[in-house]
């Protein structure tokens, strides 16, 4: 429940009564970047909203630690898909951006951000198509490939194009998504790189996603380290092979105060910026119960909608919304999240108690950034209660997607 709500409803009545907030307008003030009197409590719900204050400090903290290990920094943009948010970043010294599909690289390029790194292979002709014309466009553009026949199509289609592409041999690191096999193959895809004057060879990812999530700093760090062990092998035999470094990228928010120690160049992290439920639920280097190196700054701002059963009250966040049983509600560890449809959601007493009332919101940690993110078309920027921006959220599935 926001904070002090009884006289905040009193004074919403008597507001209205006087002083309506104009909510017919409330596009247009957008537009017009005009965030008089937008609050948290005039927005509609549910709606995403960035506590600046700890946004900045998560920003600042991660930025940080990468001067300071040192270890450079390619954020992630699957989890927030904003260019105002990558911008950020930028500013703050990562030296580009990772992306996840070709949609999200076409976007952040376009907007300006150099460095873009893709971490899938174009596979379709659609993609391949697509990545020599971003190759042409912007020549810091790098993508991944861990299969000969896709660096074949690449090759082929870069010499008809005469463009160079700049390739990242993706290899195994414990997920079995994606990657090709350390050591001897691994090498000699690179070496296929690096003998061709179409692309140039810029090094290898090494992403162990199964670590990001492991739960215990040192069983963290014994994951990550035993999903990298692959790489490092990889890395020994192209030396042997005289072939040049590059970068080696991983990494995630749960790993990236390891892995410079293991052989990573530069960390691909990207749930830091916001944290989500499931994050926090892993424990940290100083408290192995909850992750405290970063905040939550995003929540989910929901209404109350209807009470009449005990015990529980009904909300507007539900399946639509992404509602999930491992989010948690902001101050309320008394409260668990449930659904009752797409777009009703449920808020059911654990233990304890308090009251509800219909009309009352509250704040919702989502349980995982990269879906939830994808449900909603913008942030609301809060300092406190008062809304200072708006951002878009871009490159999501469906029609931007393509
Ligand atoms: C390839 C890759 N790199 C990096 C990340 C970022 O990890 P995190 O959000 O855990 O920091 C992800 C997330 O799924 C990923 O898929």
């Amino acid at each position: 429940m926001l904070t002090d709500m009884t006289s905040r409803r009193e004074f919403l009545a008597s507001a209205m009564m006087t002083t309506a907030f104009p909510y017919t307008e409330l596009e247009q003030r957008i537009a017009k970047r005009d965030f008089r009197d937008i609050t948290k409590d005039v927005l509609p719900t549910p709606s995403m909203v960035i506590d600046l204050d700890l946004f900045e400090k998560n920003l600042k903290t991660m930025a940080d630690y990468a001067k300071k290990a040192p270890i450079l920094l390619r954020p992630h943009v699957k989890v927030h898909k904003s260019v105002d948010v990558a911008k950020r970043q930028v500013a703050l010294g990562a030296i580009g951006i990772t992306a996840a599909t070709i949609a999200e690289s076409e976007l952040m390029s376009r907007a300006g951000i150099r460095g873009v790194l893709w971490t899938k292979q174009p596979a379709s002709h659609n993609n391949l198509m697509r990545t020599i014309a971003l190759t042409r466009k912007d020549a810091t553009f790098l993508f991944v490939v861990d299969d000969e026949a896709v660096l074949k199509r690449v090759d082929e289609a870069a010499a008809a194009a005469q463009v160079k592409c700049k390739v990242v041999v993706s290899v195994y690191a414990g997920l079995t998504r994606q990657g090709i096999a350390n050591g001897k193959p691994a090498v000699e895809l690179a070496q296929k790189v690096v003998g061709s004057k179409n692309m140039s060879f810029e090094g290898w990812m090494a992403y162990s996603g199964g670590a990001s999530h492991t739960k215990g700093w040192e069983a963290r760090r014994r994951k990550s380290a035993e999903d990298l062990s692959g790489i490092n092998e990889t890395l020994e035999l192209a030396k042997k092979a005289g072939l040049p470094k590059g970068i080696v990228s991983g990494g995630s928010t749960g790993t990236y105060n390891m892995d410079h120690e293991l052989g990573l160049t530069e960390l691909e992290c990207g749930s830091y910026v916001f944290m989500d439920s499931l994050y926090r639920a892993v424990g940290g280097k100083s408290n192995d119960e909850v992750y405290t190196d970063f905040d939550n700054a995003l929540s989910v701002l929901v209404t109350v909608d209807s009470k009449h059963h005990p015990g529980q009250v009904t909300t507007d966040y539900g399946n639509k919304a992404l509602a999930r049983p491992t989010d948690e509600v902001k101050g309320h560890k008394w409260l668990e999240v449930a659904t009752q449809g797409a777009e009703y959601g449920l808020l059911k007493w654990k233990d304890g108690g308090g009251e509800i009332r219909v009309g009352d919101r509250f704040e919702i940690y989502c349980s995982n950034l990269d879906m939830s993110t994808n449900c909603y078309d913008r942030y609301y920027v809060a300092r406190g209660n008062q809304i200072v921006d708006v951002w878009p959220i871009m490159g999501r599935s469906g029609a931007a997607q393509r």
